[in-house]
C-alpha cells in the first residue's frame, strides 16, 4: 500500500503531503491543485515506465512545471517528489537542465537526487544517486557503481532494469509501474470509444477508452457479466449491453427499452459513454495497485454516480482508490459503501495546501 505522497515545487504545489487510504478522495474549489495533485502522481508513475521526460514535455518541458509563486531566497528551483509504501520509501528530485550543458534539450529534467530506502524513511538504501553517479544494491547484496549518461532525465527505476542483478529496484518498479490513472474520456463524435474496431483480450482499459467494447467482454468473460448487467441496469433500467457487432468488430451497443434497435457507441450520448469508460476501469480483471481517477463525474447525471459508486465498491480490497472529485454526491455515495477518507485541497496564495494544514515549513535543497 501506498501510505503517503509529497511533492515539493511542482506546479501549485509548492509542498503538499497527502496520506492515502484504501480510498482516498480529494476535492476542492476550481484552481485549487486537484489535477495538479494527479498529475504529479502520474509523473511517478511516468518516471517508472521510462517516459518521464517525454511527459513532462508533453507537459510544456521543465520550466512551466516548476511553482511560480514567491519563492524564499533559498529555496530551489526544482521538484521533489517523496513517495512512502509499505516496503519502500522513494525520492526523486529534479530541476533544470544546466544552461551551460552539452545538450539542446534543455527543457528536459535534470535529475539531481534520487533514493531509494527499504522499510521507511530511514531504511536500508537499495539505490541511490547523485546526477549522473547511481550505486544500486545488486543480488549480492553489494552496493554497485553504474554510471549514467550525462544527460540522463531518467529515473534509475527505469534506467537500471536488470532484474536478476537488482532484484528490489526491479520490485519498486514493479509497484510504481502498477498506477492506472483516468482523466476524461473523450466522447466527440471521433472519439477512439466510438470506434468499431478489431479486438482483442482487453483486461485493461486504455487511458482513452480506445478498447471499451474489448474491455468489456474481457471483464464478462473473466466472471463478472453479472457485474456488468447490473450495472447496466441500476444505471440505465430495463437495458442490455452487446460487444460484439454483426461484423465480428467489437462495439459497444446498448438496447433500450422502447427502442426497436441497440444503440451503437456512435450514437450514445456522452455521459452514457463515460458511465460505460468507468466501469470497464473499475471492473478490470487485472486490478493495479492504484487506480486514480480525474473528475470521473463530469457530464455524468447524478444518478449514474450511485451505481458508479457500487462499481468502485466491488473493486478489491488489495487495490488503493483515488477520487480527484468535484462532486458531494459522488463523495458521499463512495463514502457510504466503503471505508475512506476525504480531503479537501485549498489555494493560499496560489500555493495549494490541505484544509486545516499549518503555513511554515522548512525550505528544502536538493542536497537534503
Ligand atoms: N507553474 C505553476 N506554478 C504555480 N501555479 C501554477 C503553475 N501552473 C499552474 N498553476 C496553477 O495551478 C492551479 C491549480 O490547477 P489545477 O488544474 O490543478 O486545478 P484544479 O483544482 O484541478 O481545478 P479544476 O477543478 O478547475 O479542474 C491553477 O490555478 C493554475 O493557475
Ligand atoms: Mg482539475
Amino acid at each position: 500500500m501506498i501510505h503517503s505522497i509529497r511533492v515539493r515545487g511542482y506546479r501549485s504545489l509548492r509542498d503538499l503531503t497527502i496520506r492515502l487510504g484504501r480510498l482516498t478522495i480529494v476535492t476542492g474549489e476550481n484552481g485549487t491543485g486537484k489535477s495538479n495533485l494527479y498529475r504529479s502522481l502520474w509523473l511517478l508513475h511516468e518516471a517508472a515506465e521510462g517516459r518521464f521526460a517525454e511527459s513532462i514535455a508533453g507537459e510544456g518541458g521543465m520550466p512551466s512545471l516548476l511553482w511560480a509563486g514567491e519563492r524564499r531566497r533559498d529555496e530551489p528551483l526544482g521538484i521533489r517528489w517523496e513517495l512512502e509504501h509499505d516496503a519502500f520509501h522513494f525520492e526523486l528530485t529534479c530541476g533544470l537542465s544546466p544552461a551551460s550543458g552539452s545538450s539542446s534539450f534543455r527543457t528536459d529534467p535534470d535529475i539531481k537526487t534520487e533514493a531509494i530506502r527499504l522499510g521507511g524513511s530511514k531504511g536500508r538504501i537499495v539505490a541511490e544517486r547523485k546526477g549522473s553517479l547511481a550505486k544500486v544494491r545488486g543480488a549480492d547484496r553489494k552496493m554497485e557503481n553504474l554510471p549514467l549518461p550525462v544527460h540522463a532525465p531518467e529515473s534509475i527505476i527505469s534506467e537500471v532494469r536488470d532484474a536478476a542483478r537488482h532484484p528490489e529496484l526491479a520490485a519498486v518498479r514493479a509497484v510504481l509501474s502498477d498506477l492506472r490513472f483516468y482523466h476524461h474520456f473523450r466522447t466527440d463524435a471521433d472519439s477512439p470509444a466510438r470506434r468499431a474496431q478489431v479486438g482483442s483480450w482487453s483486461p485493461v482499459l486504455h487511458h482513452d477508452g480506445a478498447n471499451l467494447a474489448a474491455a468489456w467482454q474481457s471483464i464478462a468473460e473473466s466472471g463478472l457479466s453479472d457485474e456488468l448487467d447490473e450495472a447496466v441496469d441500476r444505471a440505465f433500467p430495463g437495458s442490455h449491453w452487446e460487444a460484439v457487432n454483426e461484423s465480428d468488430l467489437f462495439e459497444l451497443s446498448l438496447s433500450r427499452p422502447g427502442l426497436s434497435r441497440p444503440l451503437s457507441a456512435r450514437e450514445l450520448s456522452d455521459g452514457t459513454l463515460r458511465y460505460l469508460c468507468l466501469i470497464a476501469a473499475l471492473l478490470t480483471p487485472r486490478p493495479p495497485r492504484l487506480l486514480v481517477f480525474n473528475e470521473p463525474e463530469s457530464s455524468l447525471n447524478g444518478n449514474l454516480l450511485e451505481p458508479l459508486a457500487e462499481m468502485a465498491a466491488r473493486v478489491p480490497e488489495d487495490t488503493q482508490l483515488l477520487f480527484v472529485t468535484h462532486s458531494e454526491a459522488l463523495t458521499s455515495a463512495l463514502l457510504s459503501r466503503m471505508d475512506g477518507v476525504s480531503r479537501r485541497l485549498i489555494s493560499y496564495e496560489g500555493e495549494t495546501r490541505l484544509e486545516g494544514q499549518g503555513g511554515a515549513r522548512r525550505v528544502w535543497t536538493f542536497d537534503d
